[in-house]
């Protein structure tokens, strides 16, 4: 007799990532042009390592403070005081294991069960996995395709209600390369703030941001007394996504109260990271300007290479290392698209439907890769194309 296994409806009902599922398929071939992934194929510098071994040398091994080890939050505190001009302390700044845990933290400390988030569509699809977590409903933020892929205030606004529980924001986004303008932020933040609701920012592509465009965060906008929380990361700006670190910062009041919370989640981030994260911080900004000068070459390439490809058309990346192309022109539905595309050429992109409904007839491109794949893929996607 065969029993079933015992399954909360959590893990049951659990979405699984869309990504995920089209880095699974490319497995069965060889030669794959690979366009999946978030992450720079760059390798950390090595200062940053360097960092982390004569920390593992200093026995840097133990658990240290839930919130971080004071050293990394003044120096991230440090970084925001600069960048906002006003000051930030040690006290509102959390560390965390990456943006995730960052999110996750931010997300249980404010959210109630039952309540509802505002989440960006298309957007990145593990804010609903965590929303899950707490028991609170998705309620999507349409960014539309035919307002240029950016955010409207009017769009958050009418949406909120008594039981809206937090705003999440993310620009530069995922999967769009897209950010919010500045005035549209501003009045998300006044009217978000006049009716009491926080809004979780995701700002993990802050620094790479291409020529032309500025990165302005909520934390700028807002007053002192926060009524926001900022995400951030090293994963994206160091080249660091494998050492899981990043961090928050937030009203102090709601940071203390996050200790607790960790405490039964992860305890703390690994000191000899957090070390490394002091060095990244210290003596990393030129090798995050070079990284985002390398992204907005490889962002031209794409650009030029959507524009010479017949059926293909592309709202400007703006930040971030994504390209989310219009393939409606193609008369394929995105996961035909994807799914063929691979079959026939090799290519993996990822359908837009796996950042939500608002995601059809588009693919995810992620330019995380150099120049000259960019031109191996679209003389595939050219192909391919031809053949429909
Ligand atoms: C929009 C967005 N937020 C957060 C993260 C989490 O990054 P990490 O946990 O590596 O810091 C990612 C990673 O892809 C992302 O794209």
């Amino acid at each position: 007799m065969t029993q079933t296994m015992t399954m909360s409806a959590l893990v049951r009902g659990f979405p699984a990532s869309g990504i995920r599922k089209m880095f699974e398929r490319a497995q069965r071939y060889d030669n794959v042009v690979a366009f999946t992934f978030g992450e720079p194929d760059f390798d950390t510098p090595d200062f940053i390592k360097q960092a982390a071994k004569q920390a593992l040398d200093d026995n840097q091994t133990r658990y240290v403070s839930n919130l971080g080890m004071p050293v990394l939050r003044e120096a991230i505190a440090e970084r925001y005081s600069a960048r906002w001009n006003r000051p930030v302390e040690a006290e509102n700044v959390a560390v965390a294991v990456g943006g995730m845990e960052a999110l996750l933290l931010a997300i249980e400390s404010v959210v109630n069960p039952g309540q509802d988030v505002l989440v960006p569509e298309p957007g990145y699809p593990n804010y609903l996995g965590q929303i899950r977590f707490v028991g609170a409903n998705v309620v999507p933020l349409p960014i539309r395709a035919e307002a240029g892929f950016k955010l409207q205030a009017v769009d958050v606004l009418d949406r909120i209600t008594e039981n809206t529980g937090a705003i999440i924001l993310n620009s530069p986004s995922n999967p769009l390369g897209r950010m919010i303008d500045s005035d549209e932020l501003r009045k998300i933040v006044q009217g978000a703030n006049e009716r009491g609701v926080v809004i979780i920012s995701d700002e993990v592509y802050e620094d790479i941001v291409f020529e032309g465009n500025v990165h302005t965060s909520v934390g700028q906008l807002d007053e002192p007394r926060m009524r926001h929380i900022v995400v951030n990361s090293f994963s994206k700006s160091f080249a660091m996504t494998g050492w899981r670190c990043g961090w928050l910062i937030a009203d102090p009041e709601l940071v203390a109260k996050m200790g607790p919370l960790k405490e039964g989640l992860t305890s703390c981030v690994a000191p000899f990271v957090q070390l490394a994260g002091v060095a990244a911080l210290r003596d990393g900004a030129e090798f995050t300007s070079q990284l985002t000068s390398t992204f907005q070459e490889r962002r031209d390439a794409v650009v030029a290479a959507v524009d010479a490809t017949e059926g293909l058309h592309l709202a400007k990346p703006e930040g971030a290392f994504y390209a989310f192309i219009d393939i409606r022109g193609t008369g394929l539905a995105a996961e035909d698209f994807a799914h063929r595309l691979l079959d026939q050429e090799r290519v993996c992109l990822v359908p837009g439907t796996a950042f939500g409904e608002l995601g059809a007839g588009h693919v995810r491109l992620s330019f995380a890769t150099s120049v000259d794949t960019i031109q191996l893929g679209f003389d595939r996607i050219a192909r391919f194309i031809s053949t429909i």
